[in-house]
């Protein structure tokens, strides 16, 4: 008989029934309603089947930071892993993405993986991508210009493509090369169902992989034969393991450069998005960010110096990742029983934590609906509240290493935007942000970009 006390404690409330199929469905096409329902009605904790797995959902502040800030304890990463992958769905990321990029590693390979990374996108580092950001901003605000109207998200999808692939691994204009086809094609088989032959959107996305991997490979292999790397992401991360036992092959390079193009594309494709969307409703903080600029000596070249300048923008930023975070949820695997508001929560159960749950809290955020940048400058500080309770980049052991390297792409790009065009929304359309699973325009939104 089992001594341990969790065992006494009952399940969390909610129903493992419902046929997950449809249940899925539900969530999928309402996801952020029926959350908040469930929420409502049942309170922090709810169990729940999802795509056949026993779940449970985490929501707002304290549960949520339980999950955030005990890692390493009670749960591991649930992205990959092979009780993860036993589901159809799932087991199709382990075999496009690899089982070798940071999301998967667990314990010391994860800690190792994080230093590695935290090096070559974070600090003094950054410095050596400002120009690129800065010039491929540019480039895009010239071409837009000549357009009577540009497709929004669009745009900004290959701009960020554009901007991850020469960042990471040094390669020019990623949406108009190969890559960009690979990439799609690749993640297209995600969802989808698990059957790899020619003719199947997962048999194609595998073709798909199996080139970019290639391509990537190729990339590789030529750069650890140069004297020197290069001071893109990959130039550093030779360099530090040069400097370090922290050796990689060159498989575990290309899945772990496929794990950052990808997310820090979609990521920062949905945070561009949202910004200027949010923004256009707000008259008053377009003035007020033009202000700020205008406040800054244009002579003096762009720097991090200079970026910190920026404060308002930061605060219009977090804004918008507070009302829009790109990233709406993550998911864990339990590791150990543990007990949490006098419930069991089960070994080998998944858990996945409502990041809106705590960023939309009446408690932490004075009118958590309203757009209100001014929420974060020093006299109200919203966010320094409680630890943990600004979480559109996570927070604990997991928490997103590309933090810095995303303001930096965010800050120069409006900064830069916001000197040298205009633009406005086209009329009478509807600027509707789906939040799950990214947040991103639920239709095709237009804008006008002009000189000046
Ligand atoms: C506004 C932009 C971004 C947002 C809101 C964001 C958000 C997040 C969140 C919420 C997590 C934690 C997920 C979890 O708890 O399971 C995460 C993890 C991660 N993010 Fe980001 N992210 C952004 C940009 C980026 C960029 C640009 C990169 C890389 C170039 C990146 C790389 C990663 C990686 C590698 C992880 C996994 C960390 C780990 O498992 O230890 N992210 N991100």
């Amino acid at each position: 008989m089992n001594m341990n006390p969790v065992y006494s404690l009952p399940l969390p409330p909610g129903n493992l029934g419902l046929p997950f199929f449809r249940q899925n469905k539900k969530i999928q096409k309402n996801h952020q309603n029926i959350i908040e329902e469930i929420y409502q009605k049942y309170g922090p904790i709810y169990k729940t089947r999802l795509l056949g797995k026993k779940f449970i959902l985490f929501q707002g502040y304290e549960a949520v930071k339980f999950v955030v800030t005990n890692g390493n304890q009670y749960f591991t990463s649930a992205n990959k892993n092979q009780y993860f992958t036993s589901t159809e769905v799932f087991r199709n990321y382990q075999i496009i993405y690899g089982q070798s990029d940071i999301t998967v590693l667990v314990d010391k390979e994860h800690i190792d993986r994080q230093k590695l990374l935290s090096k070559t996108l974070k600090n003094k580092v950054l410095d050596n991508y400002i120009n690129t950001i800065h010039n491929l901003s540019h480039s895009y605000f010239s071409k837009w210009i000549k357009y009577d109207f540009v497709d929004l998200y669009f745009e900004i999808n290959n701009y960020t493509l554009d901007l991850v692939s020469k960042l990471l691994l040094g390669i020019d204009c990623g949406s108009k090369t190969e890559i960009g086809n690979y990439l799609k094609d690749m993640i297209s088989g995600l969802n989808t169902i698990p059957l790899a032959f020619p003719w199947t959107k997962l048999g194609r996305a595998l073709k798909s992989k199996d080139k970019l991997f290639h391509q990537f490979e190729q990339i590789i292999i030529k750069r650890q034969q140069e004297s020197d790397f290069g001071s893109d992401v990959l130039g550093i991360l030779l360099t530090v393991q040069q400097q370090t036992n922290n050796k990689l092959t060159v498989r575990e390079i290309v899945e772990q450069m496929v794990n950052l193009l990808a997310l820090g594309r979609k990521e920062l494709s949905s945070a561009l998005t949202s910004f200027l969307i949010l923004t256009s409703e707000h008259s008053d903080v377009l003035k007020s960010l033009q202000i700020e600029q205008e406040k800054l000596d244009r002579a003096e070249p762009l720097s991090l110096a200079k970026l910190k300048k920026m404060v308002y923008l930061e605060q219009v930023i977090k804004e918008v990742l507070r009302l829009a975070p790109p990233v709406s949820c993550g998911f864990r695997q339990v590791i150990q029983d543990f007990s949490f508001q006098g419930f069991r929560i089960p070994k080998g159960w998944y858990i996945s934590y409502q990041v809106n749950s705590v960023l939309q809290d009446p408690e932490i955020y004075d009118q958590p609906e309203r757009f209100n940048p001014e929420r974060f400058n020093t006299a109200n500080a919203e966010d320094k509240k409680k630890p943990f309770c600004y979480i559109p980049f996570g927070g604990g052991a997991r928490e997103c290493i590309g933090k810095e390297f995303a303001y930096l792409v965010i800050k120069i790009f409006i900064s830069s935007l916001l000197d040298n065009c205009s633009w406005k929304f086209k009329e009478n359309q509807d600027l509707t942000i789906n939040k799950f699973p990214v947040a991103r325009p639920a239709n095709k939104i237009e804008v006008c970009f002009t000189n000046g």
